[in-house]
């Protein structure tokens, strides 16, 4: 399956598409519910290339602690000599269990605002903010870093608060694709996309030209060069992309990507 690499790439798997949250923008919500396969995983972990250290993301349009055997897992590819990772809602944590097992951790935190992100999907953010406290105390702060996605809000505050606590916010703009867009409804992230489409100067981007190495591997185990395809039954190959983009052609699984500039 996944064969020998560019040292800096990172290997993403879907582990699971279930989820206790339900965020506004979130693919995953309209996705079958269930957790990959254990033969599969298996199958994954053991194509992972043994002479390289990698970057393996144990996550996709799911919560990943919600998979049974998620600390299993974790603790299998890390045995393997690879720096294990996750992005997580932060509802399920065991601090000194992310501690001991992953290089570092994400939290997803869209806002401090604790009606707002009621609204958008994101529950119980009390909980989340304390979880997430616990974490940064326990790993440190350069070993947690906290996702924010872009939707409209204000996230002044929320970047204060992180730069008190000295931890990395990495914020990024809404995605859109019409993979994610069809479930937006009135937000402006889907005027951008029809705007996208029509705009697109650079048939390439940072996943296919080699600036962010990345093999993703989805739910059903289909490989694919980014994380952003939600619709794989569009996706034939990552050769077919590159072909249809060097004919300046945005090829049906790209349509909209923000990444195409
Ligand atoms: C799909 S989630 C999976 C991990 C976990 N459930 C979580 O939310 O942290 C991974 C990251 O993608 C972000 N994300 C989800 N939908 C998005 C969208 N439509 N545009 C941009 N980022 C999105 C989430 O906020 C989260 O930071
Ligand atoms: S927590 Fe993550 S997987 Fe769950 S709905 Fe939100 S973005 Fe999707
Ligand atoms: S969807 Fe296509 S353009 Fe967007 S990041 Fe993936 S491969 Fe690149």
């Amino acid at each position: 399956m996944l064969g020998v690499m560019q040292a800096q790439t990172t290997v993403q798997i879907e582990l699971t598409t279930i989820c206790n949250f339900d965020c506004h923008y979130c693919a995953g919500r309209s996705m079958a519910q269930r957790h990959m396969d254990d033969a599969l995983l298996q199958q994954v972990l053991d194509s992972m290339p043994t002479q390289q250290s990698l970057w393996v993301s144990l996550q996709g349009e799911g919560e990943p602690t919600l998979h049974p055997r998620f600390w299993e897992w974790a603790q299998a590819f890390r045995d393997k000599g690879h720096h294990v990772t996750t992005i997580t809602n932060g509802t399920r944590i065991n601090a000194q269990r992310c501690h001991e097992v992953l290089s570092n951790i994400g939290v997803s935190i869209d806002t401090l605002d604790a009606d707002e992100a009621e609204r958008i999907g994101r529950y119980n953010l009390p909980k989340v903010l304390s979880h997430f406290e616990e974490l940064v105390q326990t790993m440190g702060p350069q070993r947690v870093r906290v996702h924010t996605v872009s939707y409209g809000q204000d996230v002044r505050p929320l970047l204060n608060y992180l730069q008190g606590l000295g931890v990395r916010a990495i914020v990024q703009p809404i995605q859109t694709k019409p993979d994610y867009a069809r479930r937006y409804g009135d937000l402006p992230a889907v005027h951008v996309y029809r705007q996208r489409q029509r705009s697109v100067e650079t048939y390439t981007c940072r996943f296919l030209d080699g600036r962010t190495p990345m093999r993703f591997v989805n739910i059903d185990g289909i490989e694919m060069p980014c994380c952003f395809i939600k619709d794989a039954g569009a996706f034939e190959s990552t050769q077919h992309v590159r072909e249809a983009l060097a004919r300046k052609v945005v090829p049906t699984p790209c349509l909209g990507c923000r990444e195409l500039s």
